[in-house]
């Protein structure tokens, strides 16, 4: 009895501790909704990851074909456009990046990012690539308001431009807010939010490739049991038709 007490408190307990253990992130996070059917959403998205990511993060639990078939890319685009290095396009999405040397070089070897987004979340990511901002006191003079003290600079630095945080002038009652330099970025604040987005939906669908399918999947066996009561309906009127 004592014993079942105790696990019910704790249980009682688990948001709370949940809670506490992400918590850390002490930033106003906008919200992020994946969409799978979207396709031209995951295609933009992927071609950014092979241009802006993949040089330090591999995601090697996917291969190239699987993405490209999933996507609706033709083998032959994929090979030309996504495919920046000499791997075949039945290979792993993997770089030539040496853990330890990046090691050195950042103080942190880049994460694999095959599940970031299950990991952490899509929210996070997404507000991740965002919240990169200047900060004098950091080693290559970013932070970053999602991962504080985080060891690189925005890879996303030319398209976005320079965000600085409203803290630098102490007496800014904003602090948390970051403002973006005009003119300093490729792409206006909308171009670079679609940006974000597409490439944050390509990492939550390589999170679960077979989310997609699933979700068809759960469509047409919810048709069959529908049809399947259908008939199990007229079967039954047929059986009773005679007893009265
Ligand atoms: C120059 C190499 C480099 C590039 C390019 C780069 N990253 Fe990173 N990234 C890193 C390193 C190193 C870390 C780990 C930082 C740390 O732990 O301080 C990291 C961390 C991350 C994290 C946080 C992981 C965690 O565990 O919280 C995410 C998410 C991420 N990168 C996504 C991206 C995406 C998406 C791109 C492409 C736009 C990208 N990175 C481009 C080197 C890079």
């Amino acid at each position: 009895m004592k014993s079942i007490r105790i696990l019910i408190t704790l249980l009682a307990a688990l948001p709370a501790l949940v809670w506490a253990a992400s918590a850390e992130i002490n930033y106003d996070m906008e919200a992020f909704e994946g969409d799978l059917e979207n396709k031209p959403s995951l295609q933009s998205g992927m071609r950014t990851y092979m241009n802006y990511c993949l040089g330090c993060h591999t995601l090697k639990f996917q291969r190239y074909e699987r993405s490209a078939d999933d996507l609706g890319i033709p083998h032959e685009i994929a090979l030309q456009n996504l495919i920046l290095t000499d791997q075949k396009i039945g290979g792993l999405i993997t770089n030539a990046m040496s853990p330890e040397k990046a090691k050195s070089w950042f103080g942190a070897a880049p994460p694999d990012l095959t599940m970031i987004t299950r990991y952490k979340s899509p929210e996070y990511v997404y507000n991740y690539l965002k919240a990169f901002y200047v900060d004098h006191n950091r080693p290559f003079g970013v932070n970053n308001k999602v991962f504080e003290n985080v060891g690189l600079p925005n890879a996303l630095l030319d398209l976005q431009g320079v965000q600085r945080s409203r803290c630098d002038d102490a007496a800014d009652a904003r602090c948390d807010e970051l403002y973006l330099e005009e003119g300093t970025g490729s792409m206006s604040p909308e171009e670079f939010d679609a940006a974000v987005y597409d490439l944050t939906n390509f990492l939550y669908y390589v999170g679960e490739p077979s989310r997609l399918e699933r979700h068809r999947l759960g469509i047409a066996v919810m048709l069959f049991l529908v049809i399947l009561a259908c008939f199990t309906y007229l079967l039954n009127r047929e059986y009773w038709k005679d007893v009265h």
